[in-house]
């Protein structure tokens, strides 16, 4: 939705580990657009995670949650470090995420998976395998076994403890996210891959079913096929390209979208977006994120890489403000820097040099200086 200048309302998490460093890159793109007045944006700053929990004594106060249902979209950083391992598990910094997922009903994530030109040498597959990958993962985000009950750790009668948790899927928890998936393919490349474990999970019989019937009843234009998880595993490290949108539970989708994240030559690369339904007037629930986590051992020494965290944002622009003019030009400022040879140590190859947090940023906002 397009409103006007300080009419969009942005929430800024930027959390815990190289969360803070990479979020200041991000800020430092959204105040160049302020300062243009290529777009305003009204940003608040809160505190999640590790972070919330020092302060506060939760991962993610009632009062940041309130904001954030509030707000427009949430910029997130990451969460979580060794400082708070030992927390109980409700108090853990993931719980503010979680939370912030489960409560804003975010139930679709995108998770473009791009391979950018100049980074194709950085993958560690062939060169071949990779140039030109383009595939959205669509992972079902406030359900299944990260939610399911009964769930917790139980003492049996003979002493001995049982771990418990449970995947849970509803037919209308299955078919909102399928036409997520189908709605996008349609914008793209017009196929979608439902992946699951319905060779051994009953809950995995019924997203072939939804997904099926959803297909065959408003998407017929797009193709549909389907895949078993670890399948889609070895395929994508395989032979990625045959993919365009992949949709799946949240469990399988935390585990491929690392995979496919990996494939685009470093985990810093990529972005995502977590989008509720959309209101009567398109207004939805949002918070975008990098794929990447806290990363605590790299935290504070300013080699992190900005770039999903810029992504982000970019995201962002296009699926919160319909901007995708503007998010192009984010989007390709990163381009940009990557093709003029810029690189952070993690999609550094040997021998070259690496600059630090901060100079990725200088180089993503002397693209913007030339572009705008
Ligand atoms: C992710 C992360 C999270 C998840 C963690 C931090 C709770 O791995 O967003 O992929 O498992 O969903
Ligand atoms: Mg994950």
């Amino acid at each position: 939705m397009t409103r006007g200048g300080a009419g969009r309302k942005l929430l800024v998490l930027a959390g815990d580990g190289i969360g803070p460093e990479i979020m200041r890159q991000a800020m430092r793109v959204i105040e160049f657009f302020d300062r243009r007045r290529v777009a305003g944006f009204e940003v608040d700053e809160g505190l999640v995670g590790g972070a919330a929990y020092d302060a506060s004594g939760v991962p993610l106060t009632d009062e940041t949650l309130a904001h954030a249902l509030a707000s427009d979209a949430v910029l997130f950083g990451a969460v979580g470090g060794p400082k708070w391992d030992a927390l109980p598990f409700e108090l853990r910094p993931e719980r503010g995420i979680l939370r912030l997922r489960k409560e804003m009903d975010l139930f679709a994530n995108l998770r473009p998976a791009v391979v950018f030109d100049a980074l194709a040498e950085a993958s560690s597959l062939k060169t071949e395998l990779v140039a030109g990958l383009d595939l959205m993962i669509v992972r079902e985000l406030t359900g299944g076994i990260y939610f399911g009950a009964p769930r917790g750790v139980e003492t049996l009668a003979d002493g001995s403890r049982r771990g418990i948790n449970t995947e849970v899927y509803s037919e209308s928890e299955i078919e909102r996210v399928a036409r997520v998936a189908f709605d996008l393919a349609r914008k793209r490349r017009g196929r979608v891959c439902e992946v699951d474990k319905a060779n051994v999970m009953e809950s995995g019989g019924l997203w072939r079913e939804v997904t099926q019937r959803v297909c065959e009843t408003d998407y017929r234009d797009v193709e549909l096929s389907f895949m078993y998880a670890d399948n889609c595993a070895m395929q994508l490290v395989r032979n990625p390209k045959q993919f365009d949108v992949i949709v799946t539970s949240n469990l399988f989708g935390d585990i491929l979208s690392d995979c496919a994240a990996m494939l685009t030559g470093s985990l810093g690369m990529l972005p995502s977006a977590s989008l509720g339904a959309p209101g009567a007037a398109g207004e939805r629930n949002a918070l975008y994120e990098p794929v990447h986590g806290s990363a605590p051992d790299i935290a504070g020494k300013d080699v992190a890489n900005p770039l999903a965290c810029i992504l982000s944002f970019a995201m962002m622009l296009r699926y919160s403000f319909d901007m995708a003019e503007e998010a192009e030009l984010v989007e390709n400022a990163v381009r940009g820097a990557l093709a003029a040879g810029v690189r952070t140590g993690d999609i550094a190859q040997p021998n070259t040099a690496r600059v630090s947090t901060r100079a990725m940023g200088d180089a993503v906002l002397h693209e913007l200086e030339t572009a705008v």
